[in-house]
């Protein structure tokens, strides 16, 4: 099977922070795949901007070395390489100093069947300055799309800031704001999960499921980006990727994948999460933080020993636990637990959904309690699905009840390149598609929800329980799920 590719729109895609790690290690490698896929050529334009005062033949440098970087080796091919970074060019660009800038108007096409699109790959307080410069030089075009990413705030106030900083110059339906999680296509397979088949809907509600399980944990640990020390995993984790997650598990059918019509759904979602406050955050959150490990065979640093000086003693989490509700009928009394983590035990990131145990066992004398079904979705790695079922152990010696996944693997059913996030997402943006992305509304009633949590944690004397790196986070996680009768799904690999 191969995939079909649907060439987009011939496109002038500006990239400002065109030498920031972002640019350098997704966008220009997604763009890279997409043009060797032939979803775009030589009639589009990738245009670098930035206040390093490069010319276009040292930003078609970056590129290349980007590429033999970021992309890998089986998928670079020269002749193709070279075509690619001809569409490169670049442009010195200082909002806050236009008159020492170079001329952007001069590398962009006047047509409008050509699209233009802004990527602002830079810290957020330059979003507002940037959508200024480009109305000013008169760039900006009804059309025109302006796609920016998180951190898009830090809490609800700054979020509102942002927003409106960018839409003094854009309107809502230009602006794409990037989770790269919605671009994974083991997210989106979510979505026809769900909605393309007819098995799972009746099923899909408080009357036949337990509950939900939402991990993404990492092995990886928070490294030095000062970023990670002034958000903690609350506000880097949970309040986008994993809440969207929780989204496309528990909103209604949309009437269709149009982008409003799907956005509506899940805001309704977010707004129907019960508010975790004062008392409630001790009972139903749990932040922690690693620390270092030594022994004869490992060596771990803590998250303490990575930062700087100045920082230590910091209390900011590198893992959170938590239980959301859903006041809502389908999934009144169903608790979503949500759990995410830096050096943790392996690197997985999955979706359990657990159905409700049999109401009465015929199978008493049997070996093995028939254990409640479970369907796990696995985003990453080894993406796939498993539909956990019980089944009787062949062979004579009496009825013998065992769990057996019934085992979608997407390696093995479609053998073909995972596409990034970027990839799909950088061409939603180019066709026009604003499905998957996030709806301003949707940004600020995560804030709404998250906050509260924050703030009940900046008040309390408690600092974050700690974990040893490697594990599956602090006890008090084992203890949030556990009080409820219930256990965190640590099934197998495979
Ligand atoms: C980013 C976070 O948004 O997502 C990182 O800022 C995190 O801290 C990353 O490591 C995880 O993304 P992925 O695609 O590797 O699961």
């Amino acid at each position: 099977m191969s995939s079909r590719i649907i060439p987009v729109p011939a496109f002038d895609y500006v990239v400002f922070g065109a030498t920031g790690d972002l640019t350098k290690r997704k966008l220009i490698p997604a763009l890279y795949h997409r043009f060797k896929d032939g979803q775009f050529d030589e009639n589009s334009r990738i245009i670098g901007a930035s206040r390093s005062k490069l010319t276009e033949a040292d930003f078609q440098k970056t590129a290349r070395e980007a590429i033999q970087q970021f992309v890998e080796k089986e998928y670079q091919d020269q002749a193709v390489i070279d075509r690619f970074i001809k569409i490169f060019t670049y442009v010195p660009v200082d909002a806050s100093k236009p008159e020492e800038s170079g001329d952007l108007g001069a590398a962009l096409r006047d047509d409008p069947a050509i699209v233009r699109a802004f990527y602002l790959a830079v810290a957020p307080d330059l979003f507002e300055p940037i959508a200024e410069y480009l109305d000013a030089k008169k760039l900006y075009r009804r059309d025109a799309r302006v796609v920016i990413e998180k951190p898009l705030g830090h809490d609800l106030e700054s979020s509102i800031a942002i927003n409106d900083g960018v839409s003094k110059i854009f309107q809502e339906d230009q602006v794409y704001r990037i989770d790269h999680y919605l671009g994974k296509e083991t997210v989106q397979n979510l979505l026809a999960l769900r909605f393309a088949n007819t098995l799972f809907e009746p099923v899909w509600n408080s009357a036949h499921i337990d509950h939900v399980q939402l991990t993404v944990a990492e092995s990886v640990g928070a490294g030095t980006r000062g970023y990670y020390d002034e958000s903690g995993a609350l506000r880097d984790m949970i309040q986008n990727h994993m809440l969207q997650l929780l989204c496309l598990v528990a909103m209604e059918p949309p009437a269709s994948d149009d982008a409003n019509a799907l956005r509506d759904e899940k805001l309704k979602v977010l707004r129907a999460l019960r508010r975790i406050t004062n008392g409630d955050v001790a009972k139903n959150t749990v932040r922690g933080q690693y620390r270092g490990v030594k022994s004869e065979t490992v060596s771990v640093a803590g998250y303490q020993d990575e930062l700087p000086e100045e920082k230590k003693g910091s209390r900011t989490e590198t893992f959170v636990a938590l239980k959301a509700e859903i006041e809502n009928w389908r999934w009144s009394g169903v608790p979503f637990y949500l759990r995410t983590g830096k050096r943790m035990a392996e690197r997985v990131s999955e979706i359990c959904i657990q159905f409700k145990p049999i109401p009465h066992s015929i199978f008493d004398h049997a070996e093995g309690a028939p254990r409640p079904n479970k369907l796990i979705i696995r985003l990453q790695p080894d993406e796939g699905v498993k539909l956990m079922l019980m089944n009787k152990d062949p062979g004579p010696g009496g009825m013998r009840l065992r769990e057996v996944a019934l085992n979608l693997s997407f390696a093995q059913a479609f053998n073909e390149r995972t596409p990034e996030a970027y990839e799909r997402l950088l061409m939603d943006v180019v066709r026009g598609s604003q499905t998957l992305f996030m709806r301003r509304d949707e940004l600020e009633a995560a804030w709404m929800w998250v906050d509260p949590i924050r703030e009940a944690w900046d008040r309390s004397s408690e600092p974050p329980q700690s974990y040893t790196a490697g594990t599956w986070g602090p006890s008090g996680a084992v203890a949030l799920i556990e009080r409820d009768g219930r256990s965190w799904y640590e099934g197998p690999l495979s």
